[in-house]
């Protein structure tokens, strides 16, 4: 394991994608973690990451001296660069200046272990107000820059590395190299950890904490989920049960995809309840979006509940306890959620299929050291469909908050059809990747006179919402190429009864929010 320390500033995460991608495992720890502590956790090299702070300002994050005499590799970064500068006896500048974003980096040793191989002169990214003016005794000044003169350094006798950049970021360009440079050479360590070794050592995991008690799973029909339970059931076979709520409000082929696709790709034990009756009666007459969304959730629980007293009723015949309950938890939430160390009972989660809170179980949470990108690997390594792995987000209360106005069997059709269409076409023109999602809207209590072959049409519309996203917090619409849009259109208004009009949204998030509701 490559610990990464962080330092309160979005790019310890960034850091141990990267490390991931170089193929040696990494997990971030608080900068707040004590020294032994950190050390007790046996890494092969340390990271200190960048940070918001001047290593002058009050309340700066400091680090103990002791983590650079264990004989353990440390790179420091930015922050955790002049950290190490500071520690060792170098000396820091608190010089008012900054410098910030595309700098050009000469690099004075081209013989270096960090930077052989790359250019004398490159772009980095900077972001820092003090500077480095002398370091330690006992390290080479490998690079520099107009504003700053020792902008890296390192001490290959004692392993230890530094650069005022953030080799992290995409505008360093050659980031990724100087890092691999740091793990592999400066480290020693050796590239093993793939998406096969993930896999297996999840598997032994499980199987030792599981034991020989049995395991229940929500399925949503979302990634998370279905890498957790194919693991899950890699591991301990029949002794998975995955439960599918389907509430009526997916898309088309969705449903099916998880009834057949995933069962033939893992051989998963699934029991599908189809609740659709039940959600549309509880939906009947509702058009308000907080109360669609609060009786869905509601109703999901209660379906999810019987459904598993069913699942242990069943299981206590065959003797072995139902003990665990397997969940899509990410690394990011892990991370967010300052933890790293397992609860073992549910207390409060807002987890996408909305789990009951007072449920008795441990939880097995496979994914919990992964990201997302990485889930997606993993999912395809154990032969999940590529249509199940990609799938872009869809939320949880599906197309009853795509509709607007009151949800019913005849409006759930007609969207299913543009949406499966949009769907369709998005795809076929290849889009899927530079869209973050597309949602169809159907604008039910919306007419608009149209008219097709000799007569007249009186229709509802139905709105396209392509966007582009990073994490869904903003979101831009995207400009997707006229062509495909009027095929969208066309194609939507020929095949979808009732329907005789598609608009564009081109609205950003903020103000508007991704779906409609
Ligand atoms: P908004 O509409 O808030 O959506 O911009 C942001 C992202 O979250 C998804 N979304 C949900 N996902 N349960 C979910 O699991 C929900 O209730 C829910 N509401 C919105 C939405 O599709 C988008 O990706």
């Amino acid at each position: 394991t490559v610990l990464v320390v962080d330092f309160g500033a979005q790019y310890a995460q960034l850091i141990a994608r990267r490390v991931r991608e170089a193929r040696i495992y990494s997990e971030i720890v608080p900068s707040t973690m004590p020294v032994p502590e950190i050390l007790a956790k046996n890494p092969k090299a340390i990271i200190l990451s960048g940070g918001p702070s001047s290593v002058y300002a009050e309340n700066a994050p400091g680090i103990d001296p002791a983590i650079f005499a264990a004989g353990v590799p440390v790179f420091g970064m930015c922050y955790g660069f002049q950290l190490m500068a500071q520690a060792l006896g170098g000396t820091v500048d608190n010089t008012g200046r900054r410098e910030y974003g595309r700098t050009e980096l000469s690099v004075s040793r081209p013989d270096s272990t960090l930077f052989e191989g790359t250019p004398g002169r490159q772009d980095v990214w900077m972001s820092h107000g003090d500077a480095c003016s002398a370091a330690p005794a006992g390290f080479t000044v490998t690079a520099s820059t107009e504003g700053v003169p020792v902008a890296a350094f390192e001490d290959d006798e004692r392993k230890l590395y530094g650069v005022q950049h953030h080799p992290e970021v995409m505008h360093s360009t050659h980031g990724q190299l100087v890092l691999e440079h740091f793990l592999y050479r400066g480290a020693g360590i050796a590239p093993t950890w793939t998406t096969a070794s993930v896999v297996e050592e999840s598997v032994a995991a499980i199987r030792a904490q599981v034991g020989d008690a049995q395991a229940i799973c929500g399925l949503s029909g979302g990634v998370d989920s279905a890498v957790a339970a194919a693991l899950v059931q890699r591991a301990i076979g029949d002794r998975l049960t995955c439960v599918y709520v389907d509430h009526g409000l997916m898309r088309k082929g969705e449903s099916e995809q998880v009834e057949k696709d995933f069962v033939a790709a893992t051989g998963v034990q699934l029991k599908v309840v189809d609740a659709a009756k039940r959600f549309l009666a509880a939906l009947a007459g509702v058009s308000d979006p907080e109360q669609k969304r609060k009786i869905i959730g509601r109703e999901f629980i209660r379906v999810f509940e019987q459904a598993q007293a069913e699942v242990v009723a069943a299981a206590g015949e065959t003797g072995a306890p139902v003990r665990f309950l397997v969940q899509g938890t990410l690394y990011p939430d892990v991370v967010e959620s300052g933890g790293g160390t397992g609860t073992a009972n549910i207390k409060s989660h807002h987890n996408v299929g909305g789990l009951p809170e007072d449920l008795d179980f441990e939880l097995v949470e496979p994914l919990r050291r992964l990201f997302k990108d990485e889930v997606r690997m993993v999912g395809k390594e154990l032969g999940l469909p590529e249509a199940m792995v990609q799938r872009q987000p869809f939320p949880g209360p599906g197309l009853g908050i795509r509709i607007v106005g009151e949800v019913t069997e005849n409006r759930l059709d007609l969207l299913r059809e543009a949406d499966a269409i949009a769907r369709e076409e998005l795809t076929a023109a290849g889009l899927d990747r530079d869209i973050w999602q597309c949602p169809v809207v159907l604008l039910a209590d919306v007419r608009s006179v149209g008219v097709q072959g000799d007569g007249r049409t009186y229709g509802h519309p139905v709105v396209l919402r392509p966007v582009s996203s990073e994490d869904a917090m903003t979101a831009d619409w995207s400009r997707l190429p006229y062509e495909v849009l009027a095929r969208i259109s066309t194609r939507i208004t020929n095949e979808v009864p009732e329907v005789n009009r598609v608009v564009l949204d081109v609205t950003s998030k903020p103000p508007g929010t991704i779906e409609w509701e």
